[in-house]
């Protein structure tokens, strides 16, 4: 890996190349996990799942849910809708109609930080893996943050737009996005809104940004370079990215200096993670050698199930320390929050929803102590 950085393409093809191997992700509607036809789930993975799924008890507190969430949240809308319109039929769900009434002037209560941030921590969040509580723990967790007094910025890397949905700003909306910034070098504090957090946006035309960057020089280095005119305002910058490897990751990935990696403990799999570790790797050793892994979180735990708890254990076995004590269990708060364009903190802020996330920000902030 002696390629200068800027060569055409040094590590994208590579990193396409090692996407192509990636399984499909799911479908949002469909409770199968992404594991390939005929690809056979490593040992570790069958063990987990050869087991049986007696039921057990639900924790006490909110229940948990037993669907797939984003069902979940069309029963949610379909159910408001119905309420709204006198039993009308209910029109087809658009994503767009999640945004709740705009948010310009939310008032987030701020309490004075336990522990200084030297410097502004750069966390990715990072799977390639579809749905696996990427989004929602950029949001939830940097609000937690933002709760204990820290000033946080959000990036929605991810042309899907579910990061700037989930605050009530709609990205087909939206006249001036992260496009801007990394396809035409747009100063990013022009695209920053002011919601729970600060957000920087996405938009639709995002989508094409991997596209229109790829023959600029430096484009790996894009959101790196941009953040600098920022990073000094901020504790915590936290990205969300894309179900991919592709060159809007890899620019999180770059511009980090810790990434977080969600993992749905139910669809578990090892080959996914391994791949990431591979391509962190790469990052390494051609772009940011300061980049590691701060955790490894398991989310969307249903403790009632056999499964999950062998999941839990097995990525422990297999990543040891890298991964988190805090649990994110599966609950419906989840899918009813970005609904009304919220955290689950602001949505419901009593919740143990919300406590879990409290409680991944003690822990990530513990890390920060220790340093
Ligand atoms: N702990 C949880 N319990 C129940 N549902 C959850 C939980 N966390 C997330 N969800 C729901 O699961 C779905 C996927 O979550 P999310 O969008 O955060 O995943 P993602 O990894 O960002 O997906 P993508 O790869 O498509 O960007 C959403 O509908 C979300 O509301
Ligand atoms: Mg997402």
């Amino acid at each position: 890996m002696s390629k200068p950085v800027e060569d055409p393409h040094p590590i994208v093809e590579e990193l396409e190349r090692m996407e192509e191997a990636v399984p499909e992700r799911p479908e949002p509607d469909s409770p199968a996990g992404p594991v390939a036809v005929g690809d056979p789930p490593p040992p570790a993975v069958a063990k987990a799942s050869s087991g049986a799924v007696p039921p057990t008890t639900p924790p006490a507190g909110e229940a948990e849910m037993e669907d797939a969430p984003a069902p979940a949240v069309k029963a949610a809308v379909a159910e408001e809708r119905h309420s709204d319109a006198d039993g009308a039929e209910p029109e087809r769900f658009m994503p767009r109609d999640l945004l709740a009434p705009s948010r310009h002037e939310v008032v987030v209560e701020r309490a004075e930080p336990e522990v200084p941030v030297k410097h502004a921590e750069v966390i990715a969040f990072a799977n390639q893996k579809g749905g696996v509580a990427k989004t929602t723990t950029t949001l939830n967790l940097a609000v937690a943050f933002a709760e204990s007094g820290y000033r946080v910025l959000c990036i929605d890397l991810d042309p899907q737009g579910n990061l700037t949905m989930s605050q009530g700003i709609d990205p087909d909306k939206v006249e001036k996005s992260l496009y801007d910034v990394l396809v035409h070098d747009m100063p990013i504090s022009e695209i920053i809104q002011k919601r729970e957090i600060d957000i920087a946006v996405a938009s639709i035309d995002l989508a094409g940004a991997e596209i229109a960057m790829s023959t600029k020089i430096g484009r790996e280095r894009s959101l790196e370079k941009a953040l600098k005119e920022v990073i000094g305002n901020y504790d915590f910058v936290c990205i969300d990215t894309p179900p991919s490897l592709g060159l809007l990751t890899i620019n999180a990935l770059t511009a980090a200096n810790k990434v977080i990696v969600p993992v749905q403990c139910e669809y578990l799999s090892m080959r996914g993670l391994v791949q990431l570790q591979n391509t962190l790797k790469m990052i390494q050793e051609n772009l940011n050698p300061e980049v590691r892994i701060e955790g490894i979180l398991p989310t969307m735990l249903d403790s009632r199930t056999v499964h999950a708890k062998e999941a839990v254990e097995i990525l422990e076995e297999n990543f040891g320390e890298l991964v988190f004590r805090s649990r994110i269990r599966k609950t419906i708060k989840f899918a009813e929050a970005p609904v009304k364009g919220a955290s689950v903190l602001k949505y419901d802020s009593a919740s143990s929803a919300a406590n879990y996330y409290r409680e991944l920000a003690k822990e990530v902030l513990a890390h920060e102590s220790a340093q």
